[in-house]
């Protein structure tokens, strides 16, 4: 049943857009070896199903997508490109060749399962600079994947990233674990930065974690213009299809908007 909510600050907000990250058709294919399923013909049934760009991240390990994948989404699809991928020469080169939309800075830990935090722009700040410029000089749109803290954002605006895609992650753990004191903590802090980043011109996205049981507060922040959504997008795909999953998550996002909740 969906009621309207009491005052919706996103109702005149510009639309959402929904990156969909096709990581985990890599994974799947490369538990076989072989070339299926193939995460190129997600990316063209993610356009269909309305997806505004496809998010996918080259790893060192090449535990998912491949080099080649990335260009071929490159050359076959007609969407944004979000190249996410360490702050590393080897990264950075291929980036620069592919020539993606944008490409997303996160930090890269070989033993993680996922990308575990957001990359540490304050304290790395010097190291990231040359990759960041080189990108940028590129025009390739630069996004950095950070912890909602203040001290990250500023360090953000000194490295001229034009968007920064705030880590939910933490935000996902405490849902799953019921802690609502925690959730109200953590969903504050992702709200306080979308504002400051707002206001000091960079353009605000979000990620990781999201499913359709947590993405409504999340898309109701009238100053995020994206979410990026892979794992749980890919999971309901083998129970509902991935052209429904997109659908209804899209929906959701859209209804969060224009001021319906579930
Ligand atoms: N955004 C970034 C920067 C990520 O690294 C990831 C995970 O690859 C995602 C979004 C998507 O997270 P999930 O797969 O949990 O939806």
């Amino acid at each position: 049943m969906k009621k309207p909510m009491q005052e919706n600050p996103a109702l005149n907000a510009p639309p959402l857009r929904l990156g969909v990250n096709i990581d985990h058709v890599a994974t799947l294919r490369n538990a076989r070896g072989g070339d299926l399923p193939d995460p190129i013909r997600a990316a063209h049934l993610a356009a269909a199903a309305g997806a505004d760009g496809i998010t996918a991240h080259l790893r060192e390990d090449r535990r998912h997508i491949r080099d080649r994948d990335m260009e071929r989404l490159k050359e076959e699809i007609d969407l944004p490109l979000n190249f996410e991928m360490a702050a590393t020469a080897e990264m950075v080169s291929i980036c620069r060749a592919v020539k993606p939309h944008g490409a997303c800075l996160v930090p890269e830990n070989r033993m993680e399962r996922t990308t575990e935090g957001g990359l540490d722009a304050a304290g790395q700040a010097n190291a990231l600079k040359s990759f960041i410029d080189a990108l940028l000089e590129k025009d390739i749109r630069v996004s950095l994947f950070l912890d909602p803290e203040e001290r990250q954002l500023e360090a953000a605006l000194r490295l001229g990233a034009p968007v920064v895609e705030i880590h939910t992650g933490r935000y996902h753990d405490l849902v799953i674990a019921c802690d609502t004191k925690g959730i109200e903590a953590e969903y504050n802090r992702i709200v306080a930065c979308a504002k400051m980043g707002t206001q000091m011109g960079i353009e605000m996205h979000a990620g990781h974690g999201l499913t359709f049981q947590n993405v409504q507060p999340i898309a109701g922040i009238a100053e995020l213009r994206e979410l990026n959504i892979g794992h749980f997008l890919i999971s309901e795909a083998l129970f509902m299809g991935l052209d429904n999953a997109i659908r209804e998550m899209k929906q959701l996002m859209q209804d969060a908007r224009t001021g319906m909740l579930v």
